[in-house]
């Protein structure tokens, strides 16, 4: 079962996921009233939760490719129990289907993050909270879908939660000056990794696709920030500001991870984030895969 909490958006008051009782979990029969519950009766497309965030819970391989090319889902949890093959030669068979895995040097092609003290310059190996970002920022060729596969969760449910929240409902509400900061005004995303190699992006934090949609690029924290190269007379700066307040007061939505899932995340369409985990000691392990980009 995918369990969601606190969806909600400035203005909005946040709280819990209503839930219907006599359901033990969330296989999409919409008796539950979970993300995603409901789909089996209700194609196409998954739910959406109040945050905008449209999640698609499915069993089958079949159902999982059809929901990650449907554009109204920004994000698929396939439960692999029951599958053929280990969680491993699964996860690997989803990435496969998907078009293979992209390589960023620095990680791999499949990363397994699990809590690592030695990792300083991974937060994403760290127990503390995960920022609100996508993935890639500093990659040239930052991955329109990614995997993360839950091999061990946390032992707290409570804790390590993901937060997805939507970049559609973001750049709804941004000011149109702003909007257009982040378009045309010119920064760079620049990382150093454990070796001292970096990695770095210069572009738009919304980067024109061929297709004529845009890529959200979004990272801040204490180690990548957009650092403006060029305002190109745009209110770049105020702009970034804006979204740093818009994801810091927006709840979006709260996956409790549960072994055996895999979430294929939209990269462009959804920031994701973590809540800390239980400690330095947990046991969460989850591999990790960027689906080469798909323009
Ligand atoms: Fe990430």
């Amino acid at each position: 079962m995918t369990t969601a909490t606190s969806p909600g958006v400035p203005g909005q008051t946040a709280g819990p996921a209503a839930t219907k009782a006599g359901c033990s979990g969330c296989g999409g029969c919409g008796r539950c009233g979970g993300p995603g519950c409901g789909d089996r009766r209700r194609r196409p497309g998954g739910a959406s939760t109040p945050a905008g965030v449209n999640i698609r819970t499915t069993r089958t391989l079949l159902t999982t490719l059809e929901a990650v090319k449907d554009k109204q889902v920004d994000v698929t949890v396939f439960d692999t129990h029951g599958g053929a093959g280990t969680f491993r030669e699964q996860f690997e068979s989803l990435v496969k289907e998907l078009g293979g895995a992209q390589d960023p040097h620095a990680f791999g092609t499949i990363r397994e993050i699990k809590v690592d003290p030695k990792a300083i310059k991974s937060i994403a190996m760290a127990a503390g909270p995960h920022p609100d970002h996508t993935d890639g920022t500093f990659d040239a060729s930052s991955p329109s879908h990614f995997l993360l596969g839950v091999q061990t969760p946390d032992t707290d449910p409570n804790s390590g939660r993901t937060v997805l929240k939507s970049v559609r409902h973001l750049l709804s509400k941004i000011p149109t000056a702003y909007g257009e900061a982040l378009k045309r005004a010119e920064i760079r995303y620049a990382r150093t990794d454990e070796d001292g190699r970096v990695d770095t992006y210069d572009g738009h934090i919304l980067e024109p696709l061929p297709s004529g949609e845009f890529a959200f690029r979004w990272r801040h924290d204490d180690q990548v920030r957009p650092e403006v190269v060029y305002d190109a007379g745009y209110p770049i700066v105020e702009a970034i500001e804006w979204v740093r307040g818009y994801l810091r007061e927006t709840s979006g939505v709260r996956l409790t991870l549960l072994q055996g899932q895999i979430l294929v995340i939209k990269n462009f369409r959804v920031t994701h984030g973590r809540d800390p985990l239980s400690g330095l000691d947990s046991p969460r392990l989850l591999l990790r895969a960027w689906i080469k980009r798909e323009d």
